[in-house]
């Protein structure tokens, strides 16, 4: 029993084989997938996929990369969109200034209108966060997204601040780079996470683990992850997956 917290089948990568792979990763054990949007050509991608598979649920939002296309019509727009009953989060939204594919006061603008959004409509933000740590924080203090929760996906913080997210409410996620060989950050962090707040993700069609890093990832792949986590965290890995699809299913409202 495996929850993918965070997968993008949508992704043009998949459009060769995506019922294949559907079909191999739910025999593989992979019981439920949410599967966040990125832009807005997305959305509806997701929505399909979501319609499509009883296993797949979606998310609705703006990647921070797409945030010079927002515009109120948007929040109109993805307001309308999350009243689908698969809809079961915001996101992903954040801020990423690796790329900086979108201005940041543009990035931090998106971000806070789409938290304004998740608190109207009381679903939890997926919150993607690259080299933006403080900015991130500030704004989640200042536009009391706490109310809401969420999860910070492929969490990069250091320990310190996986304790401010914890004491928020908010939940983290962890992939495919526990097992990169130099990984200490997310070592440190899976140590640290309690049970009850720990989520894992592929970020497919991105973030292989090893043995697999740099190939196309998907769900199939993540008893790797869950294998190193449980040796990390000296659990039994049946148990972790079950504990983190628990997390997954009660901060998402799933298989209700
Ligand atoms: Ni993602």
């Amino acid at each position: 029993m495996i929850v993918d917290s965070h997968a993008h089948y949508d992704d043009e990568k998949f459009d060769e084989d995506r019922a294949e792979v559907m079909k191999r990763i739910h025999k593989q054990g992979v019981v439920r997938v949410v599967n966040p949007s990125s832009d807005l050509e997305s959305v509806e991608k997701c929505i399909q996929l979501a319609d499509d598979y009883d296993f797949i649920y979606t998310a609705v939002g703006l990647h921070p990369h797409e945030a010079k296309s927002f515009s109120l019509g948007t929040v109109d727009m993805l307001r309308e969109t999350a009243r689908h009953r698969k809809v079961v989060a915001i996101g992903e939204v954040g801020l990423d200034y690796h790329y900086d594919l979108s201005p940041r006061n543009v990035q931090k603008e998106c971000l806070a209108a789409h938290i304004q959004l998740a608190k109207e409509l009381s679903l939890p933000l997926i919150i993607h966060d690259r080299e933006a740590h403080q900015d991130i924080l500030d704004i989640i203090r200042s536009e009391k997204a706490y109310t809401v929760g969420g999860v910070f996906h492929c969490f990069t913080g250091s320990v310190e601040m996986a304790r401010q997210v914890l004491d928020m409410g908010f939940y983290i996620s962890l992939g495919g780079a526990v097992t990169f060989k130099n990984a200490r950050r997310p070592v440190d962090v899976a140590k640290y996470v309690p049970g009850d707040r720990l989520l894992i993700e592929t970020d497919s069609p991105y973030m292989a683990p090893v043995p697999y890093r740099g190939k196309r990832n998907d769900s199939g792949y993540l008893t790797e992850v869950i294998s190193r986590l449980s040796s990390i965290r000296k659990t039994d890995q049946d148990l972790l997956a079950r504990q983190t699809a628990i997390n997954a299913d009660r901060l998402f409202g799933l298989d209700l």
